[in-house]
């Protein structure tokens, strides 16, 4: 009977030992491996590339005044965030509930008071965006939409990646 506690003991030891000599080498890798990421690209993650329209929407956001509300990388401030918005159910102010696809968010741009956001006290401005402006607009909104949805056009393509 002790004799087995003994063994025990010493068998618990021994795993703690090497446990440790096993986590301090692994602390050791992982120590030499970020030395040598931070000899340059740390923070230069490639960005998801847009297409020509997206780029022309993202100008006329920024351009427009829209970041104001919306957000620097418009994750949202005064107004919602247009990131991870397409295609995603929004609840309107009289309880409706509509999905964010091209049709809402024609509207939501073109004429702001038609369909309010359900949570803000403040109003969407009006703003000066033609319609071949307001599709560009859309086209980022998509390319920073929700994965699956903005995915779904260029399945093969991201999956290729
Ligand atoms: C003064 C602040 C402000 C500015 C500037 C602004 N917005 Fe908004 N926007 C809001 C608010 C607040 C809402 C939500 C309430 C509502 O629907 O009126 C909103 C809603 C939206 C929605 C619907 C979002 C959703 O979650 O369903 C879109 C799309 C949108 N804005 C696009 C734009 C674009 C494009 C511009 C630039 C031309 C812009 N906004 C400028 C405040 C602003």
């Amino acid at each position: 009977m002790t004799s087995d506690l003994y063994h025990v003991a010493r068998f618990r030891t021994f795993r703690r030992t090497a446990l440790a000599v096993a986590t301090t080498s692994a602390l050791a890798l992982v120590a030499v491996a970020c030395g040598g990421d931070n000899s340059g690209d740390a923070g230069s993650a490639p960005e998801p590339t847009l297409s020509e329209a997206a780029t022309r929407g993202e100008s006329l956001l920024n351009s427009n005044g829209c970041a104001a509300c919306h957000g620097p990388d418009w994750q949202g401030g005064a107004g919602p965030s247009l990131a991870g918005l397409y295609n995603t159910e929004r609840t309107l102010d009289d309880g409706t509930v509509v999905l964010a696809d091209d049709a809402y968010l024609t509207a939501a741009i073109a004429e702001p008071g038609s369909q309010v956001v359900e949570g803000y006290s403040l109003r969407m401005p009006g703003n000066s965006l033609d319609d071949a402006q307001i599709a560009d607009v859309i086209e980022f909104i998509k390319a920073i939409g929700p994965a699956d949805a903005s995915g779904e056009p260029t399945d093969g393509a991201a999956n290729d990646e």
